[in-house]
């Protein structure tokens, strides 16, 4: 139990362990980095694995059926180790928290609390109230305060090279197939210049790459100075700050796409050759079913405005197969966009029916077999293009970033511009570095190269 204390424990004396596993999208991981960030001050350090830890975090993902499963298999487990190790507050935070709330805490009573993606500024009061003999805490509420403005500033965590930063978040699209406007709630962008702010500590705490997070980034409208600004001018303005080198962006939504983002492709050389744009389908008739709001024509001019703006762009998307009333036909619409568009690396998925989507009780579900079907022929075609476009690196030279040691001795990893993991044999001392590289060969999962220069920074 969690607010009881067996025996004269010392643990509390200690610095407490943390654990915080994260499912699902880099918005997750973001979020987990936040909570340990929240929770220093209250004496927790993470770790790597729940064995010991006084507190374990699940944060979770309810985008498929698969990931909402998982979670409850983990508690599972995490019953087993909490009755062999005695004391252990066990959270089920995000999207899953969200959506089921009461649910878990009837179907897995070993949880101690519950709270979505809007409510883990309030952890140190949710704790306190535990340790009060408070049981079964559920915070699923979207509170009308700013969390951003409830969290310590960042820093509390270690900080990586390479960074997530929230700017949007939740979506107001209703994609038919997509829990996200219902977990994430509305669309929300952070102002200007707490963007700015939390970039510019990033940079001074080391970080040189900082990639964009929102459900739908694309659609950021924050307050700024002179009005209300896009994603566009956000990236110029960040691409100002010393120290950061590089930008990325994910989650995009093709509508989204204006003018000023595409421009900053172009113009801005801090703003990395990557672009994730899903699509979902290449069949009007499915993406109207879906509410994407486009047609695939009206995609496959955006790709070229975007291809024109920035001719090495590397392109990604995510595709769902199976969604109700796809026929041969439309799967067929889709193989062929992929062929023209030629994509770079692609995430591709079963569709899943979510619970209380119209997706869900929509006619003409297709039967398991057929998306089973349709995903491995998508697959192979993908994977095809993924393979191609990885082995046209071998004899580039570009700038990595490196961010950790690699899994051989020896070695450091990093990024591409393109964002191929991409390992040499180098100095740890080169971690945190961006270094000149020519690639010699193309793994499955990355690229080797080898080191031609290292930029150190400068100290003063
Ligand atoms: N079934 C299958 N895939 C889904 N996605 C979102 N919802 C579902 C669903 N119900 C996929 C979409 C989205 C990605 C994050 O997950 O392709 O872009
Ligand atoms: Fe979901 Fe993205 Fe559609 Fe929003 S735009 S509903 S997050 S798939």
């Amino acid at each position: 139990m969690a607010g009881s204390r067996k025996g004269a424990r010392t643990k509390a004396e200690m610095a407490k362990k943390l654990f915080i596993k994260s499912y699902g999208c880099q918005m997750n991981v973001y979020d987990s980095g936040r909570m340990a960030d929240v929770l220093a001050p209250l004496g927790y350090e993470s770790v790597a694995g729940p064995e010991g830890a006084d507190m374990v975090i699940l944060n979770t993902c309810h985008i498929r059926e698969k990931a909402a499963e998982k979670v409850y298999s983990e508690l599972g487990r995490l019953r087993k180790l909490k009755d062999a190790e005695g004391e252990m507050v066990i959270a089920v935070a995000g999207c899953v928290a969200q959506a089921e709330g009461e649910e878990i805490l009837t179907r897995a009573p070993v949880v101690d609390m519950v709270f979505g993606p809007q409510s883990y500024h309030r952890l140190p009061d949710m704790l306190a109230r535990l340790e009060a003999g408070a049981k079964n805490i559920l915070d699923t509420d979207f509170p009308v305060e700013d969390k951003f403005d409830a969290l310590p500033k960042v820093g509390g965590a270690k900080i990586p090279p390479a960074a997530f930063l929230t700017v949007q978040e939740g979506c107001d699209k209703f994609c038919t197939f997509c829990v996200v406007p219902y977990t994430r709630g509305a669309e929300f962008s952070r102002p200007a210049a707490k963007v700015i702010a939390e970039a510019e500590a990033l940079a001074a705490s080391g970080t040189r790459e900082v990639t964009l997070l929102g459900q739908n980034v694309n659609a950021y409208h924050g307050e700024g100075q002179g009005g209300t600004w896009g994603l566009g001018r956000l990236i110029s303005e960040l691409a100002k700050i010393e120290g950061l080198d590089r930008i990325r962006y994910t989650t995009s939504h093709p509508r989204d796409m204006d003018d000023d983002l595409i421009r900053a492709h172009g113009e801005i050389e801090k703003l990395m050759p990557y672009l994730h744009l899903p699509i979902q389908s290449g069949s009007d008739k499915v993406l109207k079913a879906m509410n994407r709001q486009h047609t695939a024509e009206d995609y496959r001019a955006l790709v070229d405005r975007v291809r024109a703006a920035r001719s090495d762009l590397a392109l990604s998307s995510d595709f769902i197969v199976g969604f109700p009333g796809e026929t041969d036909e439309d799967f067929e619409d889709t193989l062929r966009l992929v062929e023209e568009i030629g994509y770079a690396q692609c995430f591709s998925f079963k569709y899943s029916p979510r619970p209380g989507t119209p997706g869900a009780d929509m006619e003409c579900q297709v039967p398991d077999e057929v998306k089973a079907e349709r995903l491995t022929r998508l697959q192979t075609l993908l994977g095809a293009q993924a393979n191609e476009f990885h082995e046209s690196m071998v004899g580039r030279e570009f700038d990595v970033l490196f961010e950790k040691p690699g899994r051989y001795d020896g070695q450091i990893i990093g990024r591409s511009p393109y964002l191929q993991a991409t390992h040499v044999i180098a100095s740890q001392d080169l971690i945190g570095e961006i270094g000149r590289v020519r690639i010699i060969a193309a793994k499955t999962n990355s690229l080797e190269g080898e080191l031609l220069s290292s930029q150190t920074r400068e100290v003063a």
